[in-house]
């Protein structure tokens, strides 16, 4: 059918475009109008008073007024750039998704991130860190949302606001800016246990990474795929940095903090810039998608829980690089949306809590953010398929619409646009079975297991890791004023190991208490320890 969205460009009022984005060699107002003069206001002789009449004056300093946005409301501190991304072709019998068919590549943009800190914090404070990654298929933009931990801190959005309340600054007084050490943190992690496990990723050396180019990802929940033949499994996704994975000290984080706060923003941008492109490997562990949504004992839904590596081996399904800087910050990294629902066909989710009101946070906080409702026509934002959408109107639309009959079915403008076909490789919501059950605010009791895999954990580290998570514990539970929140949270220690409780006691000059559930019978998992960890190779 004809196109039904005409979007203005710089190119169609005749100008050429100059290399900043604008058009023409003379000063303009923003209505076009030529300008003599932009460094004085217009004054009633020399000596003023400035004369209100003066739009040049007042249209340049409202815009000026108005250039800052809402910072994210988490993950606001952030770098990012864009590269492409070569599939191998291995994913090909799991999912029908296009953009993973043999030797397909896809334009992306991925933007790395603190969580905790505001926009202008420093780049080494011990925090998750975000990976998100735009791929722009041709079958739809895909956005894969994750974070440098495989685990979350809660099994269920609703306790989002929970922890971001506690992780940030303390409301009276603001401090401190970006790091966990503090009483509300422990408060909730000590007292919400499920927050156990990601809280030790935090304290090891994960939580202080060299350098972007050298963190792995996780897309953390359990997706669904589905295959040409409608078949499904579950499946986890990872990010395998070519570098291997690399960690600072604290030592160096601390002083980094001090004399580089852009250090990984700085990093990225200068590694691209000299051509040393940073590259990633995409890989998948697949699990059969059985009605229990369990592998090897392990509630796939559960967002605070691994697989270990040993266990569903992560299947390598295609390659990033990261090749080329935003031109602008603020157009590319600051104005990026990300949504965990962008799917493409092939990819759907699953029933995990979390997921599920992800699926409805981000775009209700990008409305505000970003200004309305079509800041998926900004730039950065804009799908690289074709867009037939019937959405119209709003704050700052950008398309100017054609035809009457936004609507169908319709029998004004043909009755476009057309539902695909079953041909058309269209998405298609797999059909699964919803639980016929009462309805009720409760988890299942798969989820209730708190500690096993923190000591999972714990036990797969090298000693030198091991060293560094008892000095992080010790320092970070230092800062708490509270002495009942670092007794509780050394009681959540002696649930998990005795030895790493008794070590990180000591530290804090408090006595060592017994555990109060058994210790978990786990077999650590040596993939989970960064020592030795690199890319497979070429
Ligand atoms: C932003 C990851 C859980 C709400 C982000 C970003 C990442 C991320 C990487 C930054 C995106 C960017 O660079 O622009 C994750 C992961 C989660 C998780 C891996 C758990 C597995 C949640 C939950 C909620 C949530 C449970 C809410 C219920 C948000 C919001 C933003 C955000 C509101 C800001 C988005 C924006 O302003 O564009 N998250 N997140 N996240 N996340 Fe999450």
């Amino acid at each position: 059918g004809a196109p039904q969205t005409r979007t203005p460009t710089g190119a169609e009022t005749g100008a050429p475009a100059t290399a900043n984005g604008q058009q023409g060699a003379f000063l303009t107002t923003a209505q076009g109008a030529r300008l003599r003069d932009t460094d004085h206001s217009l004054k009633a002789g020399p000596r003023g008073p400035v004369l209100l009449q003066d739009h040049h004056l007042r249209e340049k300093i409202t815009h000026f007024d108005h250039e800052r946005i809402p910072e994210r409301v988490v993950h606001a501190r952030g770098a990012g750039a864009h590269g492409e991304f070569t599939a191998y072709g291995t994913a090909e019998a799991v999912t029908r998704a296009g953009f993973l068919a043999k030797g397909r590549t896809t334009e992306v943009f991925v933007r790395f991130s603190t969580v905790l800190g505001s926009r202008g914090s420093a780049d080494t404070v011990r925090d998750t860190r975000g990976f998100a990654t735009k791929f722009y298929t041709d079958e739809g933009t895909f956005d894969l949302v994750g974070n440098n931990m495989p685990v979350f801190f809660i099994q269920d959005a609703i306790k989002f606001p929970d922890i971001i309340h506690a992780g940030k600054p303390h409301p009276d007084r603001e401090i401190p800016q970006a790091q966990s050490a503090h009483d509300t943190f422990w408060d909730f992690v000590s007292l919400h246990t499920e927050a156990q496990h990601h809280a030790m990723w935090n304290m090891s050396d994960r939580g202080i990474p060299r350098s972007y180019r050298t963190m792995e990802g996780f897309g953390v929940h359990t997706f669904r795929l589905v295959n040409a033949a409608g078949e499904t499994v579950l499946a986890k996704f990872h990010w395998k940095p070519k570098l291997g994975v690399h960690s600072l000290t604290w030592e160096e984080a601390q002083l980094l903090g001090g004399i580089d706060p852009d250090f990984h923003r700085r990093d990225l941008y200068d590694a691209i810039e000299a051509g040393a492109f940073p590259e990633w490997e995409l890989g998948l562990q697949v699990f059969p998608d059985t009605p229990e949504e369990t592998f090897a004992g392990v509630d796939l839904l559960d967002p605070t829980k691994i697989v270990p590596e040993e266990l569903a081996p992560v299947q390598p399904v295609g390659k990033l690089t990261l090749n080329r800087t935003p031109t602008n910050f603020f157009a590319e990294t600051e104005q990026v949306a990300f949504h965990v629902g962008h799917l493409p066909p092939g990819i759907d989710v699953t029933n995990d809590p979390l997921l599920q009101g992800r699926l409805f946070s981000y775009v209700d906080t990008q409305l505000t953010r970003l200004g309305g409702p079509n800041f998926a026509q900004i730039p950065i934002n804009r799908p690289h398929a074709p867009v037939n959408d019937m959405l119209r109107d709003g704050v700052h639309q950008h398309a100017v619409h054609a035809g009457v009959a936004p609507y169908r079915p319709n029998s004004l403008d043909g009755g476009n646009p057309f539902p695909a076909g079953d041909d058309d490789n269209a998405f298609v919501d797999v059909p699964v079975q919803v639980a016929q059950a009462p309805k009720v605010r409760a988890n299942p009791a798969s989820f209730d297991d708190h500690f096993s895999q923190v000591r999972l954990f714990w036990l797969s580290m090298s000693p030198v890791e091991r060293e560094h998570i008892i000095r992080a514990y010790t320092f970070e539970l230092g800062k708490c004023y509270h002495q009942a929140i670092k007794e509780r949270q050394l009681q959540c220690l002696a649930n998990i190991d005795p030895v790493l409780c008794a070590q990180v006691a000591t530290g804090l000059g408090l006595p060592a208490p017994e555990p109060t559930v058994p210790l978990a019978d786990v077999e650590p998992s040596p993939a989970l320890s960064q020592v030795g960890r690199q890319w497979p190779a070429d």
